[in-house]
């Protein structure tokens, strides 16, 4: 489908990738729901684009609900999915004070992987009240694992299942949602310039940056953005993951 006049939600938008998602949806005509547990951040950015903004947290059911409502009564059923919201955060399953902290990983687990999960299972819901498209197409669902799925550093345990587990969904959900004319597709960036990076020091961005083959440089949120308007477009993506790395392998550390 095309994105103009289309009514999309993406969590995670009111920073990096899914601010830029936001932005180049809007610019392609969609009419954006900006979602985040920033609620003012996300406001501003719903405010740049003349969108709406919720606040609301992934892992909690109702504020979801609440949150496509709010999308629904200003631009209809959504028709686009983007799920962005994630953290991150690395520990050594034994460190200098002992085994690492449960709630640790099951922190990271709960807000990228059970939090995808929620807002999928909830926003196809609403999905499948659109009637579809000439092509069949009734919706499309993008999720943003990370490369970190397939080559884990050290201390990253709980982030790579996370993110293992949004790979993992993919073909499932596709074949489970193929039924009703919906997509599901996922991202998986390398080392992208969002304000996660862009707080580190500059020799440290740097090292980072040699680190990937070609282009030797961070990824741009905008092809991201970018990467994401193409799915919605091309009815042929279906079922699988995209790795948008430069060709970057993670070394152990
Ligand atoms: N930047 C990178 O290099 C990179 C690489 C691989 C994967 N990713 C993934 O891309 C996604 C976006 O990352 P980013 O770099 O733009 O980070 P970011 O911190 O700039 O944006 C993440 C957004 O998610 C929101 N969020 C966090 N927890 C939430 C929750 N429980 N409910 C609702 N919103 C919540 C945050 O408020 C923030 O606005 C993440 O899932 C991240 O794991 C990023």
């Amino acid at each position: 489908m095309q994105l103009m006049g289309h009514s999309a939600l993406v969590t995670g938008g009111a920073s990096g990738l899914g601010s830029q998602v936001c932005r180049e949806f809007a610019r392609q005509g969609a009419r954006v729901t900006v979602i985040d547990v920033n609620g003012a951040l996300a406001e501003a950015v719903a405010r740049d684009i003349g969108g709406v903004a919720a606040c609301c947290d992934v892992t909690q059911s109702a504020e979801i609900e609440a949150a496509i409502a709010i999308g629904r009564k200003a631009h209809g059923p959504a028709r686009i999915l983007v799920n962005c919201a994630g953290i991150g955060g690395a520990k050594r399953l034994v460190g200098k004070n002992g085994p690492m902290p449960l709630e640790d990983f099951t922190r990271i687990i709960n807000v990228n992987l059970v939090g995808t999960f929620n807002v999928m299972r909830l926003a196809a819901s609403d999905m499948l009240s659109a009637d579809p498209l000439d092509d069949g197409e009734r919706g499309v669902m993008i999720n943003t694992t990370s490369v970190a799925a397939y080559d884990g550093q050290v201390g990253q345990a709980a982030y790579a299942a996370s993110k293992g587990g949004i790979a993992a969904l993919t073909l499932p959900m596709a074949r489970d949602l193929a039924q009703f004319g919906v997509r599901v597709v996922a991202i998986a960036p390398g080392l992208f310039l969002t304000p996660l990076l862009a707080e580190l020091p500059a020799e440290v961005q740097e090292s980072l940056a040699t680190s990937i083959p070609f282009p030797k440089r961070l990824g741009n949120p905008a092809e991201f953005a970018s990467l994401a308007a193409h799915i919605v477009t091309n009815l042929s993506l279906n079922g699988e993951v995209i790795r948008l790395d430069g060709a970057l392998r993670l070394p152990p550390r």
